[in-house]
């Protein structure tokens, strides 16, 4: 991935400035030692990793100062919460974040293992970097900053960091209803979104939904030589690659009865807003090694990816995979799914109308069984609200451009969640660009923009302190 050159963030005008410069060395050592902890959500095996990066943060929340720290039970990861209340008279301000990782693999793809980090060309390398324990850190720096300095933070602030948002935060909701105590607040900044590209600041205003599944196919109770009853008998490979076929048309629009009844198509505000966005094509593809672009017919690549719905394959497997050949029809055959949503679909509507259309588009005596992997919400925020306004001008202050407003495809389903369930404003104010390689091998953070995101949440929260 091309690398580009931080631009130089300001520092800050009162005395957290000095005190950021006089703790980095041991800030630095505390942002490696919590991605040294491989906290992977998804596999079972590092459940008691992810228990020890909760512990090892509560532990960072006592030390700083933070207030009735807690490791929340859930029924599967716990969910780390703290507070500082200074007045309540003051605004309270939720931040949100989560401790959990995607897997480390491929390994062999790293330039060091993903759960030994180090600093290389002035980013942090490893899982987590970025997404998204460094921005927690973020949060607990600023915060450590000004208790130090000031003995008190601007806003009365709550955390909530989670550790099962790259597992579809299937326990959350049920926490936050339990809990409305620890997680109810004026507005909520979530930091686990980034910037447009490089260092050029953004604020996200738009999320996809999501609903994953996995589907399972099976004809026969073991492999059959494909001599013998190739032709004869249904091969689940074969169908499963034609239900999958069948879900796109030639346009590449999602063919699910009723997938886009409830999309609410861009304006032409919407549109145009997505057009002024400084997207390049050329880097974009160069970045990643690919060599076109793709996607529905009609439609700008910044709007097939924040603006409308996808259906894409995460992974199919199935059958004789080894080396050479091996003359099988494989008995099953299986893959994930996830869809990307917009507003307005509904996540377990459009479940169930996937998993409709692929038993519909089965041959006649194919086993198929379907099972709901996650869902969650699109998000959509309105510009001019006083929480964005106020993160914007610290992004402004901070990075020395005003931020773009972007529509990513990425989801955070908490975002939905405490914009719909609690009706609080929600402010994604986030520090990694697209290139950070979220979710891939050699995962990094520019150490330019995790030090200017401390400065900015600090200008964030005096500007929130400073509204009326
Ligand atoms: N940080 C991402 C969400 C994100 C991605 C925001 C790209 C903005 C741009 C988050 O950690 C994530 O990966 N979420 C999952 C959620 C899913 C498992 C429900 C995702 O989007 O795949
Ligand atoms: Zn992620």
């Amino acid at each position: 991935m091309p690398y580009t050159p931080t631009l130089a963030w300001k520092p800050l005008d009162g005395a957290e400035e000095a005190q950021l410069v006089a703790a980095h060395a041991a800030r630095m050592e505390r942002y490696a030692a919590f991605l040294r902890i491989p906290s992977v959500s998804a596999l079972p095996e590092h459940a008691a990793d992810c228990r020890a990066a909760a512990e090892w943060l509560a532990s960072e929340l006592r030390r700083i100062g933070a207030q009735r720290v807690e490791v929340s039970e859930t029924g599967g990861h716990p969910i780390v919460v703290a507070e500082r209340i200074e007045d309540p008279a003051l605004p309270t301000i939720v931040i949100y974040g989560h401790y959990d990782v995607q897997p480390g693999d491929p390994l062999d793809l790293w330039k060091t293992s993903p759960f030994e980090p180090i600093v290389r060309d002035g980013r942090m390398l490893g899982r987590g970097s970025a997404d998204d324990k460094g921005q927690i850190l973020i949060h607990l720096a600023a915060l450590e900053a000004m208790l130090t300095v000031r003995g008190a933070a601007p806003v009365n602030v709550r955390y909530v960091f989670e550790g099962e948002e790259e597992s579809s935060s299937v326990n959350l909701e049920a926490w936050m209803r339990a809990h409305p105590d620890r997680c109810t607040g004026d507005a909520v900044i979530i930091s686990d979104s980034g910037f447009f590209d490089g260092n050029v600041p953004a604020l996200t205003v738009g999320l996809r939904g999501i609903t994953y599944l996995q589907v399972d196919v099976r004809a026969s109770d073991v492999d059959l030589h494909s001599g013998s009853y190739g032709g004869s008998v249904i091969n689940p490979a074969n169908a499963l690659a034609d239900m999958i076929a069948s879900l796109h048309d030639t346009q590449r629009r999602v063919t699910v009865p009723g997938f886009y009844d409830d999309v609410t198509p861009l304006s032409d505000k919407d549109r145009a807003a997505f057009a002024a966005l400084p997207f390049d094509q050329v880097a974009y593809l160069a970045g990643i090694g690919a060599n076109t672009l793709y996607g529905e017919e009609g439609y700008s690549s910044v709007e097939r990816r924040g603006g409308r719905p996808t259906l894409d394959v995460n992974g199919i497997w199935g059958g004789f995979t080894g080396d050479g050949s091996k003359t099988i029809i494989p008995a099953h055959a299986h893959a994930k799914i996830s869809c990307r949503l917009v507003t307005d679909q509904d996540p377990e509507k459009i479940y169930a109308a996937v998993e409709a259309a692929l038993r519909a588009a089965a041959p006649a005596g194919l086993q198929v069984e379907v099972t709901n992997l996650g869902n969650g919400h699109a998000f959509l925020t309105p510009l001019g609200d006083p929480y964005l306004d106020a993160a914007a001008a610290a992004l402004t202050a901070t990075f020395g451009r005003e931020p773009l407003y972007i529509r990513e495809g990425g989801s955070i389903p908490i975002a939905a969640l405490f914009q719909r369930e609690l009706k609080l404003p929600v402010v994604l104010l986030g520090f990694t660009p697209p290139d950070d390689n979220a979710h891939a091998p050699n995962e990094s953070m520019d150490l330019g923009n995790f030090e200017g995101g401390i400065r900015t949440v600090i200008r964030a929260l005096d500007a929130i302190a400073a509204l009326d």
